[in-house]
């Protein structure tokens, strides 16, 4: 079948050692701007003296405490801040989830009602401030895409937003702000980069001999990243990790072809209920459905097992791979390794799927709660 898509990414890289500067390039010298940062780890590293110098001559202010899976309560509180003060610029600085919330804010700043309607799917975001990122861990591609995912603490709820107007404007990635990076959140974006790949690459058969062979380079990559884990402070290797996770959601090896997600929809709740980090979470539920729909995926994992594992014939062993590979890096494959999980997963989850529309997932949407179900329970 012939590829049909349309592909905009119109996000600006500075990719390298003290590209931080760039980020005068893309602003206007009359904007104001709301520098927009989590729990202070650019402090410790370096990142927030940088920005600083670079946003010496221009007018800002600044909102700390945005917090990993970035809440609806916190971020209000910020968008308040950017009416009021009436910003003309947002600039993130952390990881995914800084930048996600810097984009719930430029939508949400722009917007009279309640910006959660964003996430409940009831109003579309129409216009947003322009914003731009400083990346300070590879993971989610957050720096140069058009999603966003939050959080609302009071209701258990994490959801997402896609728009072409929260793009970010420029994305400076300079691969040394990574030193300060613990393992766990190293090993979290080697984890979700690799399940970003495989959701638009394990699904159906393509056409296209540029799509997989991009897929698999980024997969080959990762993997090459998890059996040098050792060395994870070598800058050529946290340089690999940048590029990989960047390109794995940049949106090219998914535009025209079949797109799977379910993981990703199953891990948010898990994440929402229980607390485990994104890339935890998707690392227990990606294997198991693996298993169940092992037949559906045959001819892509087998795909993935010849080019990217050099394994032959034996698609079970794939899924055993990419654990292994997951466990190598430190990231349990066992939900019930979580201490916070208890013994109503099912009970918790499967309604909350529900509540949430996801009753028909996957790149065929025949993964029903029933085998979400199924799914879960193997995971534990
Ligand atoms: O709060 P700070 O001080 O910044 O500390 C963070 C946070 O505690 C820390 N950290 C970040 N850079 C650091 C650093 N610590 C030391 N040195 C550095 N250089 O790491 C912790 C985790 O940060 P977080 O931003 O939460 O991690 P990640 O980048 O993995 O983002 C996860 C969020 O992104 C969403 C996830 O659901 C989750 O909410 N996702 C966003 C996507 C997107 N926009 O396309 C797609 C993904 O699938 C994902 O769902
Ligand atoms: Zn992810």
């Amino acid at each position: 079948m012939s590829l049909i898509y349309d592909y905009s990414n119109p996000t600006a890289i500075h990719f390298g050692k003290g590209q931080i500067a760039s980020i005068v390039k893309h602003i206007n010298k009359d904007n104001k701007i709301l520098v927009v940062y989590g729990g202070g780890s650019i402090k410790k590293n370096g990142v927030y003296d940088e920005v600083s110098k670079a946003l010496n001559d221009f007018d800002w202010i600044e909102f700390s405490g945005v917090e990993a899976n970035p809440s609806y309560e916190t971020l209000s509180k910020a968008v308040e801040l950017a009416k009021k003060e009436k910003v003309d610029f947002i600039l993130g600085v952390g990881g995914g989830s800084v930048i996600d919330g810097s984009k719930y804010i430029a939508a949400a700043a722009l917007y009279d009602e309640d910006g959660w309607a964003f996430l409940d799917g009831s109003a579309i975001i129409e216009k947003a401030l322009p914003l731009g990122a400083v990346l300070t861990l590879p993971a989610t591609g957050s720096e140069s895409n058009g999603n966003a995912v939050v959080s609302k603490k009071s209701t258990n709820e994490k959801r997402f937003f896609g728009s072409p107007f929260v793009y970010p404007k420029f994305a400076v990635l300079d691969p040394s702000v990574m030193s300060t990076l613990s393992d766990r959140q190293l090993a979290n974006g080697l984890v979700d980069a690799f399940v970003h790949t495989c959701e638009q690459y394990l699904t159906c058969p393509n056409t296209s001999l540029l799509h997989d062979g991009y897929a698999q380079t980024i997969l080959k990559g990762l993997f090459t990243l998890a059996n040098t884990w050792d060395n994870r402070k070598d800058p050529i290797w946290e340089e690999n990790l940048m590029l990989l996770a960047n390109q794995a959601l940049n949106g090219f090896i998914g535009s025209g072809v079949a797109q799977d997600w379910a993981t990703h929809m199953i891990g948010h709740e898990l994440t929402a209920f229980y607390g485990v980090d994104h890339a935890q979470s998707l690392a227990v539920v990606q294997p198991s459905l693996l298993r169940v729909m092992i037949e559906q995926k045959s001819e892509k994992i087998a795909q993935m097992g010849e080019n990217v594992f050099g394994i032959k014939n034996d698609n079970e062993a794939v899924i055993v791979a990419i654990e292994k590979m997951y466990q190598s890096v430190g990231v349990t494959t066992n939900l019930n390794d979580y201490e916070s999980v208890d013994d109503k997963v099912i009970e918790t989850i499967i309604p909350s799927l529900k509540a949430h529309g996801m009753t028909a997932i996957g790149e065929n949407q025949n993964i029903t709660l029933d085998i979400c179900e199924k799914i879960l329970k193997m995971a534990m």
